[in-house]
């Protein structure tokens, strides 16, 4: 399979151009290197934003995992990101569709379902809370304004990602946030009291689920990516302090429009792709810290 990654530098799209490219794949990652990364850059990065790819770039390539994005949720309220992601899922959608590939699956978030009860199945209601998921529910209605225009055979899906994290991770969200303090020897900054929870999936787990996903030739229309367990903010600060060996809590305001609970429903991709084993929160904790600096429970021990 030809598969082009946008976003490839990123920290999904690295995992996921590694791991294709692992497994034979003809990989090509592209990324106009607009956020930066802990990640090195994957093998064969085209340097390039995705608003000026053609018809013709296209050409040869079987599948386009669009996953290029500025994905900050509390930057949204008072930046551009919308606007340009909008920008770039269009033009891509419209460059897809007069080219020859096969498949687009495009990047979309649970931020989506926004304030819900109970685990979110696909077919809930959209429920935007702020601009970021304004743009995901753009992206996603914009995906079913093309889909009836593509020729049979040729697929557009969506995947909507709940929290994905691990070693490496840029700071922009909750686990490298935490991740990144304990490091550095400061506090973890909790917005609010806390209980509010998200669905974790740990990088590696995250990319056999794509990798699921792009194996089938058909793609879904539209489907969760998650874990189907909600963990509070406050469990996932105490799970990152346990597995450093130190570190102490502080809290700030609650976050603007914060959400209280994502759950994602697995039903849809159980049934479709299977189940998938996962790697437990405390190890994957662990093992995404090393990357942030050395693990300190280690280096107190050392001393
Ligand atoms: N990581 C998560 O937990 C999560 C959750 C929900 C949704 N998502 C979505 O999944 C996708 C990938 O997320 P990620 O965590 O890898 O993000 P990331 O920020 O690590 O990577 C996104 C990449 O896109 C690149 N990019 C942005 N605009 C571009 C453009 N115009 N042209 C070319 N490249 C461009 C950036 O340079 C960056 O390397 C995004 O669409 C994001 O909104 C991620």
């Amino acid at each position: 399979m030809n598969v082009l990654i946008t976003g490839g530098a990123g920290f999904i799209g690295s995992a996921l151009a590694d791991a294709l490219d692992t497994a034979g794949h003809m990989v090509i990652p592209l990324d106009n290197l607009s956020v930066s990364s802990r990640r090195p850059s994957p093998k064969g990065l085209v340097v390039r934003d995705v608003r000026t790819l053609t018809a013709r770039d296209l050409d040869g390539v079987d599948t386009v995992v669009h996953l290029a994005a500025l994905k900050s949720v509390p930057a949204s309220f008072e930046t551009g990101n919308v606007e340009h992601n909008v920008a770039v899922d269009r033009h891509l959608l419209t460059t897809f569709v007069s080219s020859t590939a096969r498949r687009l699956l495009m990047a979309s978030s649970c931020e989506v379902y926004g304030e819900q009860t109970g685990p979110l199945a696909e077919n809930a209601p959209f429920a935007p809370r702020s601009p970021y998921a304004v743009g995901k529910v753009a992206t996603e209605q914009l995906a079913g304004i093309y889909r009836p225009l593509l020729d049979d055979g040729r697929q557009l899906g969506i995947v909507r990602f709940f929290n994905v994290f691990g070693p490496k991770e840029g700071d922009d969200a909750v686990v490298p946030a935490f991740l990144s303090a304990v490091t550095g020897d400061r506090p973890l900054t909790i917005e609010g009291d806390g209980t509010q929870a998200r669905d974790l999936t740990y990088i590696d787990d995250a990319v056999t689920m794509l990798t699921r996903v792009l194996d089938r030739p058909e793609l879904l229309p539209v489907v969760n990516l998650g874990s189907g367990r909600a963990v509070p903010v406050r469990d996932i600060a105490h799970a990152v302090i346990r597995a450093a060996g130190r570190g102490t809590i502080t809290h700030t305001s609650p976050r603007i429009n914060e959400i209280s609970s994502f759950t994602a429903d697995l039903s849809r991709f159980t049934r479709t792709y299977g189940t998938v084993d996962r790697m437990p929160l405390d190890e994957a904790l662990a093992h995404s810290l090393e990357s942030f600096g050395r693990p300190l429970a280690t280096m107190a021990t050392r001393r």
